[in-house]
């Protein structure tokens, strides 16, 4: 069994992958700092799995840790690197905490990578890279905007560096995946989204609104260049994202990789509204969401949805769950978590 390191493997996107990596039968060591996710994470995807992960509690900024961790582990075949600061809101604010969080550790697990020859890399990277686009759906070749937080900046740093190590190191094998809206749960409702405090994404307002917690959902305006007025997204299922970590990593291990770094977009290809997602919960909740329309707010992009042609003939991965799906799924979850 090949011996996978998944950092920030008890986050969202982490634990899903976790469950497709074993569910594909590679052995999975976790890395995380539970700054944002919880212990308990572990023992639900040993529900789903019945196998418990590996798991070391390791804040990747100590990089005496991180050697360490590294002199222990020279059997891994590869490394999925999720491990991030995600709150664009926060990192507006402390934008130093977020090039500390986000760069550091990724220069750290770099060094150590190059320094083992654990060459096999996949980074944790968003379509945000990409701004409000000039055209739509995005392609890769979409150039890079200057980005619109340091949250936003990380991950394209992020891909800079990567790109870099690539460039003088042959024995580097990276891929960028550039996620849009990743949104839902897994199935079994054991794991998924677990914001801390109030959501500042689409979905996870939407249930908390739905279940009591708020009071209603602002849908951030109305008046944009779209058929409704309002933004365009494009919201992947967290288990086709999941499963995409998967296919990207075999591309790698398989030396199938046209070059040593690589990006793909991973979304559905289709954008939706804001209005649409909400018509899309009520359609298969039945139930009615409480939702006013208010101003727009600041830094929010009119409309990006994937080209997810490369993702498809290349990696030979597309998304299979529609918006419905999702939408019940992270349904499912919120009365999940709620009723503990
Ligand atoms: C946000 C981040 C993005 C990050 C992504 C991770 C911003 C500006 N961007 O993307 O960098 O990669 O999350 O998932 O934060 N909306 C409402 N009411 C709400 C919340 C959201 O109307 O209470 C609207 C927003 O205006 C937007 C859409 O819903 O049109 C999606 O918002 P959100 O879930 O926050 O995602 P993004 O802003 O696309």
């Amino acid at each position: 069994m090949d011996k996978i390191l998944v950092t920030g493997g008890l986050g969202f996107i982490g634990s899903h992958t976790v469950v497709e990596l074993q569910n594909s039968g590679y052995e999975v060591i976790i890395i995380d700092d539970l700054s944002n996710s919880s212990f308990d994470v572990l023992h639900r995807i040993s529900t789903i799995t019945g196998i418990t992960p590996k798991f070391e509690q390791i804040d990747l900024k100590n990089k005496a840790k991180v050697i360490d961790f590294f002199k222990r582990n020279k059997d891994l075949k590869g490394v999925i690197h999720f491990a991030a600061s995600k709150a664009v809101g926060e990192s507006t604010e402390q934008p130093l905490m977020y090039y500390e969080n986000n760069i550091n550790t990724l220069v750290y697990v770099l060094q150590e990578l190059k320094n083992s020859n654990h060459t096999n890399f996949i980074f944790s990277s968003s379509c945000t890279v990409y701004g409000q686009a000039d055209e739509l759906p995005i392609t890769e070749k979409a150039p890079v905007k200057i980005a619109e937080s340091p949250y936003g900046n990380t991950k394209q740093i992020g891909e800079e560096i990567i790109q870099d190590v690539c460039r003088v190191n042959s024995n580097m094998n990276a891929i960028a995946l550039r996620y849009f809206n990743p949104i839902g749960a897994h199935e079994s409702a054991s794991i998924g989204e677990l914001p801390i405090g109030i959501p500042q994404n689409l979905v996870p307002f939407i249930t908390q609104t739905a279940y009591g917690l708020r009071d209603k959902l602002s849908v951030f305006g109305d008046d944009y260049p779209t058929h409704d007025g309002t933004c365009i997204r494009d919201y992947i299922h967290v288990v086709d994202l999941a499963k995409a970590h998967v296919v990207a990593l075999e591309r790698l291990l398989n030396r199938k990789n046209k070059s040593n770094f690589e990006t793909f977009n991973l979304g559905t290809g289709k954008g939706s509204s804001v209005l649409e997602v909400i018509k899309s919960f009520e359609r298969v909740t039945g139930l009615t969401l409480n939702y006013t329309i208010a101003k727009r707010r600041s830094g929010d992009i009119t409309a990006a949805y994937a080209d997810t042609n490369k993702a498809n003939m290349e990696l030979g991965w597309q998304s299979h769950l529609s918006l419905d799906d999702a939408m019940a799924s992270a349904w499912k979850w919120e009365m999940h978590i709620r009723k503990k």
